[in-house]
């Protein structure tokens, strides 16, 4: 289990700092483990996803299922909590030029109403339907009411049924047990797989709503939940002192008491932005709130942000470096999926020196301890993840520690981590807009 590594010795946090606090993140570890005996039947229930060996069952077998169907593409209607995860280990597995590269099942996500963007999966889509290729539509909505979601599925399953007479096999549903989109699921013989109602969207990667699409273009996804229940079996088990998702969580909780209040995600891989988006989500619901636990108005937040190494130092760097002392930032390095070198051309030797016949990451690693020497040089703040690989397995692993860090940081801040009540309310407001006209 050693494909990742942590690191918070650059945090400027004194360790009696840290000492004084983790045993409140003790207390929480007794809390999820007791938590994680009950199944889906507490709040903490995403805890028990990688335990779910007959939810997997399920989902695999509607993996087989559509398989057999040899889909040339799936659409992933879903937002937020319902599509971030999926994006995520996607890219992060197979890359983000995945859709470029793949001779396989094709992956495209429709999240907002956007119509050029929904048009675009049409152009896509309607020569494939054409040659009698099979599409598979698989709508997650964990309420099943959110209208982005519920309108784009009408869009694209309408343009799917022009072509497709037998196109009830392509559809897919994931949802909550008896929302009314399962209802309406059932009634027109569409597949469906649950999401445990306890289960929070931005903790539910390793449910249905992820494990389906992922397992569907071929991603590892026994070892996706191999990764998150190595490091779930880890956190459980640890005292927060040596357990890195308490660790991160008390320094982000300290920074925030001095007033830092920006936690950026600085990934040294492309493919890792979408890990930075969903982690955006996780962070900025789960810590965000207007009220803590004791119902006193608090206003709590921790802002999350995503940068890219080393493309975002050639337009982030000199506000990280020169500017406000409000950031606290976690770098995330990962071996590349494959290796290139530079030719060694001698001419070009006079434009950047000692580059020739060197390897990308050679490159990409000494760009990266420079900016860490920088920060350490500046006194800012920061943590460090390494990961070995970008297998399913070590992804696994970052996506749960990160679950584990809010969920610490939520329990130290004394606010809760499931709920989004603001989010609901601008929902109930577009709602009304929408009956008025
Ligand atoms: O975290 C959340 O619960 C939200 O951000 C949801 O993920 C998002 O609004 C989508 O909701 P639903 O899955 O119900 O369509």
């Amino acid at each position: 289990m050693n494909s990742i590594q942590f690191s918070a010795k650059n945090t400027l946090t004194p360790v009696k700092d840290l000492k004084k606090i983790s045993p409140k993140c003790d207390k929480k570890t007794q809390v999820m483990k007791k938590a994680l005996e009950k199944g889906y039947n507490d709040d903490h229930a995403s805890i028990y996803l990688p335990s779910d060996e007959e939810g997997l069952v399920t989902i695999k077998k509607v993996i087989a299922e559509k398989s057999k169907l040899k889909p040339a593409a799936i659409i992933v209607v879903g937002i937020g909590g319902s599509n971030l995860g999926t994006i995520a280990v996607q890219e992060a597995v197979f890359g983000k030029l995945y859709n470029q590269l793949t001779t396989g099942t094709k992956i495209f996500y429709a999240d907002t109403v956007d119509t050029d963007t929904i048009n675009d999966i049409r152009l896509i889509i309607e020569p494939l339907l054409k040659k009698g290729k099979r599409v598979i539509l698989n709508a997650v909505s964990k309420s099943g009411g959110t209208t982005e979601t519920i309108a784009n599925f009408e869009v694209l399953l309408h343009i799917i049924k022009k072509y497709d007479k037998n196109y009830r096999d392509s559809v897919v549903i994931t949802t909550n047990k008896d929302s009314k989109f399962e209802l309406l699921a059932k009634k027109n013989k569409f597949s469906t797989l649950e999401i445990p109602v306890l289960v929070g969207g931005r903790y539910s990667v390793l449910s249905a709503v992820g494990l389906f699409p992922l397992g569907l273009i071929g991603i590892d996804i026994d070892e996706l939940v191999r990764g998150a229940k190595d490091i779930q079996e880890l956190t459980l088990s640890s005292k927060a002192i040596n357990n890195p998702a308490a660790i991160s969580a008390i320094n982000l909780f300290l920074a925030h008491k001095q007033k830092i209040t920006i936690h950026d995600h600085f990934v040294f891989s492309n493919d890792l932005e979408s890990v930075g988006k969903w982690y955006r989500q996780l962070m900025g619901e789960s810590i965000g709130k207007e009220f803590n636990l004791k119902k006193k108005r608090v206003f709590a937040g921790i802002t999350p942000t995503v940068s890219i190494g080393s493309t975002d130092l050639h337009s982030m760097a000199q506000l990280y470096l020169g500017g406000p002392y409000d950031k606290i930032t976690t770098f995330i390095s990962i071996n590349p999926r494959s290796d290139l070198k530079l030719p060694t051309m001698k001419a070009y030797d006079a434009l950047v020196p000692k580059i020739q016949g060197r390897s990308l990451q050679e490159l990409m690693d000494a760009i990266l301890q420079g900016v860490k020497n920088a920060f350490k040089k500046g006194k800012r703040p920061y943590m460090e993840i390494e990961l070995g690989d970008k297998s399913e397995y070590s992804i696994g692993m970052l996506l749960q520690l990160k679950m584990f860090e809010i969920v610490y940081l939520a329990d130290l801040m004394g606010v809760n981590p499931f709920n989004q009540p603001n989010v609901e309310s601008y929902k109930i407001e577009t709602k009304k807009i929408l009956k008025k006209k």
